[in-house]
């Protein structure tokens, strides 16, 4: 979950008044950002429109029914992924668990008890990735630019995860479900760069700033003054350096987490923190994944089950991950996060 209750609802307003009859106004001169006044907002008629806005309901009583083909690619990528940390690499405190609506800090200790840095930093998709994260504002409402060595540090990530084995398995999949998938190399970067790097109004409202982007929310934070909350911020190497400069404080986990074996790491524990002294509800990552894993199994999710449950199975411990579509006939990341449950 990404955003507080009161903001997905605004949103939910916001995006019904759009329907009803204002288009979203063209905006030129902004990379990847042309929009067609005919595209309707997606709506997927079983999205619940009640608490938290466009999600899913959690199905209750269901049976987690993990699809087999997801599990099988989930398992693939996470066993090709190079650039992941071990147990002997990276250790996590949990400490106490807490609830949404707790105020009390249940976990006085830092959550990345240890990170080996020598083993983090020699991963070029790693260093290709923080060299991204000075490149945003994290606060909602200031207009993003793009300068050139932004696109190139963009290019230059990109070219580097599309070379991973994870992100060629999951253009593997994605090729044998959806034979219309841009073929590997430049157009499938083009498509991962579209739906990440787009910039975007966060607010759905086209008279406001381009403030954010998929990128942005799930992989570095959007902070919203209003709310004093951050939504999206669904990545373990950002926390980790948030942490490390004392902005990111986690106060304790909710769900019981999800350890996947064999001592390799931990995936999909929803906790809940302060960032910068402002609230986060509630939010989860994988830990100990590379970039190229999230990048890869979020994109998979949202082009394959967008704005559903994705669910599947890794060593048999059941995960899902939830991409939504920023819709407008957009293939833009309005969220993604891994979830266990
Ligand atoms: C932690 O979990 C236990 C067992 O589910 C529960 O009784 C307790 O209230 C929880 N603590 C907090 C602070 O939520
Ligand atoms: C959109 O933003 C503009 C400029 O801030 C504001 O005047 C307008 O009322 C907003 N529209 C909606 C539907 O909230
Ligand atoms: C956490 O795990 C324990 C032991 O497996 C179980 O009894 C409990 O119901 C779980 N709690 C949640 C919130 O899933």
């Amino acid at each position: 979950m990404t955003c507080t209750i009161v903001f997905c609802l605004v949103s939910t307003v916001l995006l019904f008044l759009l329907t009803a009859d204002a288009a979203p106004r063209a905006r030129h001169g902004k990379k990847g950002l042309n929009f067609n006044p005919k595209w309707a907002p997606v709506y997927h008629p079983k999205i619940y429109r009640g608490q938290g806005g466009f999600y899913p309901p959690r199905a209750k009583g269901h049976k987690f029914a993990p699809t087999p083909d997801y599990s099988a690619v989930m398992q693939r990528m996470w066993d090709l992924d190079r650039h992941g940390m071990t147990s002997a690499s990276m250790q996590l405190a949990f400490q106490g668990n807490t609830t949404t609506s707790s105020t009390i800090d249940h976990a006085p200790d830092r959550l990345f008890a240890y990170v080996d840095e020598d083993v983090l930093l020699s991963f070029t998709t790693v260093t290709a990735f923080l060299a991204l994260t000075d490149n945003y504002i994290d606060q909602s409402g200031i207009e993003e630019t793009e300068t050139e060595e932004e696109t190139e540090e963009i290019d230059h990530f990109l070219d580097l995860v599309i070379e991973t084995d994870v992100m060629k398995e999951a253009h593997r999949f994605l090729r044998e479900k959806s034979p219309s998938t841009p073929s590997m190399g430049e157009p499938f970067k083009n498509l991962l760069k579209e739906i990440w790097f787009s910039l975007y109004p966060r607010s759905k409202n086209f008279s406001q700033p381009f403030d954010s982007s998929g990128f942005e929310h799930v992989f570095i934070g959007d902070s919203k003054a209003k709310q004093r909350s951050v939504g999206g911020l669904h990545n373990w190497i950002r926390a980790y350096y948030l942490e490390k400069d004392g902005i990111f404080d986690y106060t304790g986990y909710i769900d019981n987490i999800t350890a996947v074996p064999p001592g390799r790491y931990v995936a999909g524990a929803r906790y809940r923190a302060y960032h910068n002294y402002w609230k986060q509800p509630f939010s989860s990552f994988f830990f100990g994944s590379s970039p190229e894993f999230d990048l890869a199994s979020f994109t998979l999710c949202l082009l394959l089950e967008p704005n559903r449950q994705c669910r599947f199975t890794l060593h048999n411990e059941r995960l899902s991950i939830r991409s939504l579509k920023y819709g407008y006939g957009t293939n833009y990341v309005e969220t993604a996060y891994p979830d266990v449950t």
